[in-house]
């Protein structure tokens, strides 16, 4: 199985990835012997702190062995087309896990390669941060019936964890400026497995959530239009004001790195209902389950 978007996966298999994850999270031994003999390239065309992380580290607890890549020797879409790579990778690798530039990227190595092709974030979706945050809220509250609030821009982490929130029972709701909205396709996909309510006013997508997630204004790639965004998200930074119109028990999500003083304030981050750090823990959990169904590991 590839895993490059939350989308591709009908709710009963999200659901069960999370439930496995939640298990070797409980059981971080469990599958210790589980990637035995199976080697997992990883190449990292932005940077990553979490992702790399849990991804070398996962592998390792599983047995496996990984290869990290670089960019700047592979040259992923330069010096040999994206397939290419696949089709090389494919023949001594078991599983490609990959953070690109661009999507299609993944998409032409998934056509080109049997081994499974993992998304470890690209330009349109991060859904191993999605699983994680699944795990997360699940730690904290039941999937069914969660009301995620997300304050900020509509971006590969956004629409990522739309998805993963309509398909585990939750009901979605996201609050930006019109022209940094989730792309209408998105959207209308989400809508088919549960309610998803897009408004410009954080107020008003707050309220009452019982969970509130915000992600930086610019993300990686976009920084030649750093300062227009500062502008068009002025007004919708997450602080300890606008998290207490949410509901009593919520808890306060972020994928990191956290922007203190841009999407989110220095308070919040300390707030004693942050969860941003079980979320980052969680992203290895994450991992694991997705590497296991990725190689249909016995579970
Ligand atoms: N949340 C996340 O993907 O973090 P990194 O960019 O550090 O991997
Ligand atoms: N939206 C951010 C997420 C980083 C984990 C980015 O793509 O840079």
């Amino acid at each position: 199985m590839d895993f490059l978007r939350v989308s591709d996966l009908e709710p009963e298999a999200l659901r069960e990835l999370v439930a496995l994850g939640a298990r070797i999270k409980s059981q971080p031994h469990l599958f210790a012997d589980a990637l035995r003999g199976k080697a997992v390239a990883m190449l990292f065309q932005k940077p990553s702190l979490r992702t790399r992380v849990s991804t070398e580290l996962g592998v390792h607890e599983m047995g496996g062995h990984s290869i990290v890549l670089g960019q700047d020797s592979v040259g992923l879409g330069g010096r040999e087309p994206a397939s290419d790579v696949a089709r090389v990778l494919d023949r001594m690798v078991d599983v490609m896990a990959l953070r690109v530039e661009h999507h299609g990227d993944l998409e032409a190595m998934a056509l080109a390669a049997e081994a499974p092709v993992i998304n470890l974030l690209s330009d349109v979706a991060h859904p191993c941060q999605a699983v994680a945050d699944l795990i997360t809220i699940a730690d904290n509250r039941p999937l069914e019936g969660a009301v995620v609030a997300y304050v900020g821009d509509g971006n590969n982490v956004a629409v990522s964890l739309m998805h993963a929130v309509v398909r585990t029972g939750g009901e979605f709701r996201i609050a930006n400026p019109p022209e940094y909205s989730i792309p209408s396709a998105e959207l209308e996909a989400a809508e088919e497995f549960g309610t998803v309510t897009e408004t410009e006013s954080p107020v008003e997508a707050v309220s009452d959530a019982d969970v509130v997630y915000t992600d930086v204004w610019t993300s990686m790639g976009q920084e030649a239009e750093a300062k227009k965004r500062l502008t068009a998200f002025e007004g919708y930074q997450v602080g300890v004001e606008l998290f207490s119109q949410a509901a009593d028990e919520a808890i306060f999500l972020h994928c990191l790195p956290a922007h203190r003083g841009e999407e989110v304030s220095t308070e919040l981050m300390v707030h004693p209902r942050q969860r941003v750090f079980d979320q980052a823990e969680n992203r290895l959990h994450a991992i694991k389950a997705v590497l296991l169904a990725c190689v249909e590991a016995p579970v």
